[in-house]
């Protein structure tokens, strides 16, 4: 489990302060690891097509894995599923295989679709980018379904899991000021 960070406060606390988004869990597989992570930086980002945008740390376990894959799987978890939680958001994939405990199958790409969750949604990586500490990668929407849990598990709900690896790391600063007129 990461130690807590004292972040610093910045102009964008006010604003996401008042948020209380869901929480999902993204996974990526290819041929040697499998890996997942409890991700909040998730949102639809086209309508037609249809596309998700998904955020990891560069921290993360799952980061590593998912920076080689062809696809990724996003689970929106279920208001009941504060366990799950925990266990991909509290633990990391550099000490515990995390989806050996968990009920999955294989997608498409590849991806470890769990069965257990709200919803969910595979679909291909159509590119990456670095977006500061955590890399943006943008999917496609391809397959989805329902997980046998209901409503949305959120922010709130979630208010005491302590991340797996530090939100953010000094070690990324170069990454966050980039080349360029930023
Ligand atoms: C409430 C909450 C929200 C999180 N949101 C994200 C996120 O959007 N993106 C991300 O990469 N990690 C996020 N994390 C952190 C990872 O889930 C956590 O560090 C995890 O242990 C990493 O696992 P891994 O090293 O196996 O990938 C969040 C953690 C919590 C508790």
């Amino acid at each position: 489990m990461g130690k807590a960070v004292a972040m610093p406060t910045t102009p964008i606390d006010g604003l996401v302060e008042r948020v209380d988004y869901p929480l999902y869990v993204v996974t990526a597989a290819d041929g040697d690891e499998v890996s997942g992570c409890l991700a909040g930086f998730v949102t639809q980002c086209s309508i037609v097509p249809p596309r998700l945008l998904v955020c990891i740390s560069k921290q993360n376990h799952t980061y590593r894995v998912a920076e080689r894959v062809a696809g990724l799987a996003v689970h929106l978890l279920g208001a009941d599923q504060h366990g799950l939680a925990s266990l991909f958001g509290e633990r990391s994939g550099d000490v515990a295989d995390k989806l050996a405990g968990t009920r999955w199958t294989p997608g498409a790409t590849g991806a470890p679709v769990l069965a257990d969750c709200s919803a969910w949604v595979e679909g291909r990586v159509l590119w990456h980018a670095t977006a500061g500490d955590h890399e943006a990668f943008v999917i496609t929407a391809d397959r989805g379904g329902a997980g046998g849990h209901l409503g949305q598990l959120t922010l709130r709900g979630a208010a005491d899991l302590q991340p797996g690896h530090p939100a953010t790391d000094a070690a990324t600063t170069e990454t966050v000021a980039g080349p360029g007129p930023h």
